[in-house]
């Protein structure tokens, strides 16, 4: 099979064109035929050595965690699946190595898969699993967003907090976000209310909601949190994914959760969710999908796109 590679730390020049030996299927994995794979951050900074203290790392690796594609194969185990089904997956391994997202096929844990939401394409679908299981934890696990309360999001037309902010409008939550004035008109289609990020942000998010919101989720990092302090009322909670040790404030980490995963994919089978794409590049020409996405400005997710 056709796969990206990258057979030494480094930025997007390192990723090169590999033919590799077609994945066997496990007792209890299923074959995935890729049609699409979502970048994120954390691909570069893998890809890069960043987590080289962390992550074990046998080279070649193949990088990419989130999959859209079709079954090809089922162990015997794995019965959920069958050949033909179409599914989106967080594929994700323990280690660094010949196994991911930017190749034709990926054999795939079968706790890492659910069916894919209908109503996507699979470029769509694809950029579901990693920020969707992070929003998730975010919004529905840490910070239990309620009907009725306010949520703040930063970073909301980004790829976690976009589906964040949805996922508090689902919830029956106000959803104010932050993100540049080019994002409005998106946020406004989304159900939420937008404020330009920057200096003054706080006052801004204070005219709309001058109590100060009930939950705010931080997914901009960079001390975000301490430039819009004040705009969570007295008692309420604060979340992060890009920015951890700040007191009072919960850090959330990505997880694989066959539920949280499975609960992402019904909210957007009927339609509650929507993945925006920016930019979509062929497998040959993953190394320009990460230099887009490492340019950052991109107006959603950077997506490859493999087969016809
Ligand atoms: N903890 C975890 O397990 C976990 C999981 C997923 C992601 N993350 C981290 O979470 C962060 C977001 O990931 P992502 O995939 O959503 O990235 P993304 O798609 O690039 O989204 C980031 C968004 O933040 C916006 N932004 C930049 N500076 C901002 C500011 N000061 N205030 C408000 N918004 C701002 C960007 O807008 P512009 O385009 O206008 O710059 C962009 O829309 C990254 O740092 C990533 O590494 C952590």
């Amino acid at each position: 099979m056709k796969a990206m590679v990258y057979r030494r730390y480094g930025g997007p020049e390192v990723l090169e064109l590999a033919e590799l030996p077609r994945p066997r299927t496990h007792v209890d994995s299923v074959l995935v035929r890729v049609r699409a794979a979502a970048l994120n951050p954390a691909d570069l900074a893998l890809q890069r050595g960043a987590l080289d203290g962390a992550v074990d790392t046998y080279f070649p690796v193949i990088p990419g965690w989130d999959v859209a594609g079709v079954v090809e194969d089922a162990g015997p185990a794995a019965t959920e699946f069958s050949p033909g089904d179409e599914v989106i997956g967080y594929v994700r391994g323990d280690v660094q190595r010949a196994h991911g997202g930017l190749a034709e096929l990926v054999s795939a844990d079968v706790r890492t898969l659910v069916r894919k939401p209908r109503t996507m394409s699979f470029a769509e679908a694809a950029g579901l699993p990693l920020a969707g299981l992070t929003a998730h934890r975010a919004v529905v696990r840490a910070l239990r967003v309620r009907p009725g309360e306010t949520l703040l999001v930063h970073g909301a037309a980004g790829g976690v907090g976009s589906l964040a902010a949805q996922m508090g409008r689902a919830r029956g939550a106000q959803v104010v976000g932050t993100a540049s004035p080019r994002d409005h008109d998106h946020l406004r289609s989304l159900g939420v209310l937008p404020v330009a990020y920057g200096d003054g942000v706080a006052q801004r998010v204070l005219d709309l909601v001058p109590a100060g919101a009930d939950a705010v989720l931080d997914t901009a990092g960079g001390g975000t949190l301490v430039s819009a302090a004040g705009t969570v009322r007295p008692g309420g909670r604060v979340a992060s994914v890009a920015e951890t040790g700040l007191p009072g404030v919960i850090p959330v980490f990505c997880r694989l959760d066959g539920d949280d995963l499975e609960a992402v994919a019904e909210l957007a089978d009927t339609g509650k969710l929507r993945v925006r794409v920016g930019a979509t590049f062929p497998l040959e020409r993953a190394a320009d999908a990460q230099r887009v996405l490492a340019a950052g400005g991109t107006r959603g997710k950077v997506v490859v796109t493999v087969g016809d």
